[in-house]
């Protein structure tokens, strides 16, 4: 089921979600409604607070026919995203971060708007799946770059806090702009 995306000033997005304690049916529902979700807007990533849900959870499914040099966030056609090919990360934790990358990015929340962002290049997260497995992944690509993006979101920061102050005048004038419109 598709729910509604939280967008950005909403306060919603400055939570710092909770663990995840029971990997039940509504872990599963909830799971399952964020991948409808993310779809029906052609997204690659999601995390619980985006729809409104304070539970460290976020998925990511990177389109099969990703290209170097897209940038994070950008929309993708229907079909290659097969749900199965969804990661789902609960409670993540991240046991080693190196080296640095600038990767353009953007966020459900805030839609339209693409930003280069600066991060780690190199991530190893732990995390759980939903059946509560222990997982570990590491990366240093594109999905590096999408795990980062979605686990701020656990913590309440959303990409644009990560732009030059300028930067982040300039872009909170036109959204300002925007959401009047
Ligand atoms: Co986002």
């Amino acid at each position: 089921m598709i729910r509604e995306i939280v967008v950005y000033p909403d306060k919603r997005l400055k939570l710092i979600s909770k663990e995840v304690c029971s990997f039940d049916d509504t872990l599963h529902e909830l799971l399952d409604d964020m991948y409808d979700t993310m779809r029906s807007k052609n997204g690659v990533g999601l995390a619980a607070i985006q729809v409104g849900v304070d539970l460290r959870a976020l998925i990511i499914n990177i389109p099969l026919e990703d290209k170097e040099g897209d940038s994070y966030g950008e929309e993708h056609d229907a079909n290659d995203q097969p749900k199965e090919n969804t990661l789902e990360m609960i409670n993540p934790m991240i046991l080693e971060k190196d080296g640095s990358e600038k990767f353009q990015e953007g966020c459900l929340s805030i839609p339209g708007v693409y930003e280069d962002v600066e991060r780690a290049k190199h991530v190893k997260v732990e995390y759980f799946d939903r059946y509560g497995e222990k997982q570990i992944i590491e990366d240093d690509g594109f999905l590096a770059i999408a795990i980062q993006h979605e686990m701020d979101h656990l913590d309440g920061k959303v990409f644009i806090e990560k732009l030059s102050f300028l930067k982040r005048k300039k872009f909170e004038k036109e959204w300002a702009k925007r959401l009047k419109a």
